[in-house]
């Protein structure tokens, strides 16, 4: 965890400067997403990054509470809030692992481009699952490293990972994702990859 934190701090103003890869993509993602949303909604997103996501969705919802592990992602998320006037999104420095919610508190729980850098991946979204209330959702965005070639990552990540260079990366497919989802008890209500290699965006819904 502390490497994954200095990594993140270490590039977190490149990072927060970088245009949007898929700007087509990401506003369709933004779109679909609050077709989920009312404006009651208290929601909670992790791996927030610097903020970006979570700003834009704050208008649509009550409260957002955004976490990251990087301290440098949380003060310019903190920043970019400031400036644009938004004041109900709470920013706080914590890893998904360390946060505590009561059961059944949460309307949607936001984790994109984040579940490929967990090493407990099913504990966590099984944690997610209990934190939503029954009609809840779980939208996520995640690079699907195990469905085609990129497996050669397999070999270069944990190169990258013992030099330091690279968080660690978990490999698994789009199956493996999905199985993932609907062994915590989620039932995949939407599904939509870009393109191939792209990342796999899904709103898993917590039915009862
Ligand atoms: C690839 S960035 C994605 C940021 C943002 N969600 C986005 O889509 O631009 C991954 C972020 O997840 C954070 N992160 C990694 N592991 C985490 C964990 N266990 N709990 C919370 N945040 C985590 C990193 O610090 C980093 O800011």
């Amino acid at each position: 965890m502390d490497k994954s934190v200095k990594f993140w701090d270490r590039i977190a103003e490149r990072y927060s400067k970088q245009p949007i890869a898929e700007e087509a993509a990401y506003q369709k993602k933004l779109q679909i997403t609050r077709e989920y949303f009312r404006p009651d909604m208290q929601l909670l997103e992790f791996g927030c990054g610097t903020g970006s996501t979570a700003i834009a969705h704050a208008p649509y919802v009550k409260h957002i509470q955004a976490i990251d592990i990087s301290p440098k992602m949380i003060e310019i998320a903190e920043g970019k809030a400031q400036t644009n006037n938004v004041d109900n999104v709470t920013f706080n420095c914590s890893s998904i692992d360390e946060i505590i919610l009561p059961d059944q508190s949460m309307d949607a729980v936001l984790g994109l481009s984040v579940l490929h850098l967990l090493d407990n991946r099913q504990e966590v979204i099984s944690k997610v699952y209990n934190m939503l209330k029954p009609g809840g959702v779980f939208v996520s965005s995640t690079v699907c490293l195990g469905d085609s070639l990129m497996k050669y990552l397999k070999l270069i990540v944990p190169m990258g990972r013992f030099f330091g260079l690279m968080p660690l990366v978990a490999v698994f497919s789009t199956k493996e994702l999905e199985t993932s989802l609907t062994h915590a008890g989620f039932e995949i209500d939407y599904q939509w990859q870009p393109g191939k290699n792209k990342s796999l965006f899904i709103v898993a819904k917590r039915v009862a």
